[in-house]
């Protein structure tokens, strides 16, 4: 009756563990037996695309060190969402170029709600087209010193600038921003926003942390685009993480949603894969990672010179941040990878 009367399982005669077999090229014979068996995927749903606003009228600047990449009039801001929502993107994240005369030390163009992303912002909302509008929380477009932060002697003062940012999240929210992207790196932010988020009223607005952002060489073209390279005095060590790295990123991550944070973000992204897979497998709350402007121009430029395949090395890069565990990926490839992947050619 009792687990004596039980057959063992019988073993499985010359159970198959090598070659041949096993021959792990089966599953590869053929494009549909490669479909059948894919573990990742992509899709337009998984792109966010940055785009960098100035002011004017139909007006459009190339950036020398974003080859294929300009910034944009607000008018043009809106038709460029358009072209997201029809190739399926979900969400656009604008960032300013700010003109030089509007930097302040205490960066107060941040706090006008009238700044070039706030009516940015109202432009694609008056739109009314299925797509979120992504707002970064930081100082650097706005300083006369290009930092994240207000600096208060040689110190970046973190409690200083929370209270900055709060006034920059408050108009940026009541400009119809869906998500704000804290970049900036302060500690204790993201309660601070979230807290003065749910005070006004804003239940609903997302919080996106920069929660491991490192300080990295990789973010020198977006400097250019936003017009912050010339002003940058120093570096952003003691704000940003060091690259070397990775248990500390997994308490910045904790700490910003234990805060309140609706998703985290791992910036930059390709050399930093292994920071997406440890935070995705960890913590299970929608991780986003950056393909940074650095990234983007290394392929871009290694395409020109005719050393790789642009279409393919775009998607192969995107991909591998899906199978690193990201839920979706910051690319200024964003239309170009779109367009891609709906067969339509770039
Ligand atoms: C600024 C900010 C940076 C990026 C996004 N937000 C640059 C920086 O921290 O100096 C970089 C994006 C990119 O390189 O594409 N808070």
């Amino acid at each position: 009756m009792t687990s004596r009367n039980k057959t063992p399982a019988a073993p499985v005669p010359h159970a198959p563990s090598s070659f041949p077999a096993i021959r792990m090229r089966r599953n590869r014979k053929a494009p549909w037996a490669r479909r059948l068996v894919t573990e990742t995927t992509l899709s337009a749903s998984d792109l966010v695309w940055p785009m960098f606003v100035i002011e004017g009228v139909a007006k459009r600047i190339k950036i020398d060190s974003m080859p294929g990449v300009e910034r944009l009039s607000v008018d043009l801001i809106v038709e460029a969402a358009r072209d997201a929502v029809r190739l399926g993107i979900p969400a656009i994240a604008l960032f300013p170029y700010t003109d030089p005369k509007l930097r302040t030390d205490e960066a107060h163009e941040a706090f006008n709600p009238e700044n070039l992303v706030c009516r940015a912002t109202r432009a694609v909302k008056a739109a009314q087209l299925d797509i979120g509008v992504i707002l970064d929380v930081a100082l650097d477009p706005y300083t006369s010193h290009g930092h994240d932060g207000l600096l208060i002697g040689e110190d970046i003062a973190n409690d200083a600038t929370i209270d900055a940012l709060i006034r920059q999240a408050l108009v940026q929210a009541d400009a119809g921003a869906d998500i704000l992207a804290p970049s900036d790196m302060m500690d204790g932010r993201i309660g601070a926003l979230r807290q003065a988020l749910e005070q006004a009223g804003h239940h609903n607005t997302q919080l996106m942390s920069y929660a491991a952002k490192y300080a990295s060489a990789f973010y020198g073209p977006f400097r250019d685009a936003v017009g912050s390279s010339g002003f940058l005095k120093g570096d952003k060590r003691t704000y940003q993480m060091d690259p070397a790295n990775s248990d500390e990123a997994l308490r910045e991550v904790a700490l910003d949603i234990a805060e309140g944070a609706d998703m985290v973000m791992v910036k930059p992204g390709m050399p930093y894969l292994d920071i997406v897979r440890r935070v995705s497998e960890t913590f299970k709350v929608p991780t986003l990672a950056y393909q940074v402007s650095g990234e983007y121009t290394m392929i871009v430029c290694a395409a020109e010179a005719g050393g790789l395949d642009l279409d393919k090395c775009v998607l192969e890069s995107l991909l591998a941040f899906k199978r690193a565990g990201a839920s979706a990926v910051f690319t200024y490839f964003a239309p170009h990878a779109a367009k891609l992947l709906h067969g339509a050619g770039a």
